[in-house]
């Protein structure tokens, strides 16, 4: 008899539903996506559906309608009713018994969840601590992966040092990006982050940072930096959907600027609001 256990619960293998052999929970073999709302309306839809449809391609998951899967999230949407909604969506291969070369014309598992998002003012108005860790993820980092235990672990790591993000740091001694947030600093008039590449996530609050940049009258140099140059900035913040723009005031311990946020980053943080109340 073929059969699967789960918990104390000893049952036959046939008899166990889809979830439980969800090539996601085997592998981390899908995509997702993070979006929020904002009174009301979905901020930034289109951007993160090309970017899914992008991570799908990328991961040979071919047989996606990206146009099912907007009007999956915009039903979704107006079934909860959500004014400032957190929307997460994932795809996997499907369901299978565990072998790593999935069956061929498996159906790809759709899954969202909507949520309350609140702002969080105290971190918004105070800043927060981050930790370097080193970055132990793949090389494909631009793919938005539920492959994510580096990231959890850093973030753990993080959290054991009192930080509430992990900046990600490579071999080559650079920083990549946050555990879960793009990285950037302020130097004189320069706004600086790494550069897009396989190594680090296409950031959708990136984008806008940047667009949000241009009137601030800050200079955008797209460079990777080290936590040395970090510690040393005037101003550093990372950013991230839920949050966009959230000041970091201590980088490993060594207190930013003054230890308040910046006046440039309190800009963007006025910047990005124009952004998320006029609509796009
Ligand atoms: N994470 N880099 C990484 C590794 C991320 O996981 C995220 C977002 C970002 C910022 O991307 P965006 O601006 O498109 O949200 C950068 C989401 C929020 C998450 O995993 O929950």
């Amino acid at each position: 008899m073929q059969l699967a256990m789960v918990d104390d619960k000893i049952q036959p293998l046939e008899e166990l539903g889809p979830a439980h052999l969800d090539r996601g929970i085997f592998f981390g073999d899908g995509v997702y996506e993070v979006i929020c709302s904002y009174g009301g309306r979905i901020f930034a839809l289109e951007e993160h559906l090309r970017r899914f449809a992008g991570s799908l391609v990328a991961i040979g998951i071919t047989d996606v309608d990206i146009e099912l899967i907007r009007s999956r999230v915009l039903n979704a949407f107006d079934a909860a009713a959500i004014a400032d909604a957190k929307i997460y969506f994932h795809i996997t291969r499907g369901s299978a018994p565990r072998n790593h070369a999935a069956p061929p014309n498996l159906k790809p598992n759709f899954f969202l969840t909507i949520t309350e998002h609140q702002e969080d003012t105290e971190a918004k108005t105070n800043g927060i601590a981050v930790s370097t860790h080193p970055d132990w993820r793949w090389k494909r980092c631009d793919i938005k992966s539920l492959n994510l235990l580096p990231n959890v672990l850093a973030r753990r790591d993080a959290a054991e040092k009192g930080c509430a993000e992990a900046i990600l740091v490579d071999d080559a001694g650079m920083i990549t990006e946050g555990a879960s947030s793009a990285f950037f600093a302020i130097l004189e008039n320069t706004l600086q982050t790494a550069p897009l590449a396989a190594n680090i996530l296409p950031s959708i609050t990136r984008d806008f940072v940047i667009k949000a940049a241009a009137n601030a009258e800050l200079q955008v140099v797209e460079k990777s930096f080290t936590p040395q140059q970090a510690s040393a900035a005037d101003e550093l913040f990372i950013a991230f959907t839920t949050q966009d723009i959230v000041p970091v005031v201590k980088f490993d311990d060594k207190k930013i600027g003054d230890g308040k946020p910046g006046p440039h980053t309190g800009q963007l943080i006025q910047e990005f609001r124009t952004f998320t109340q006029q609509g796009l």
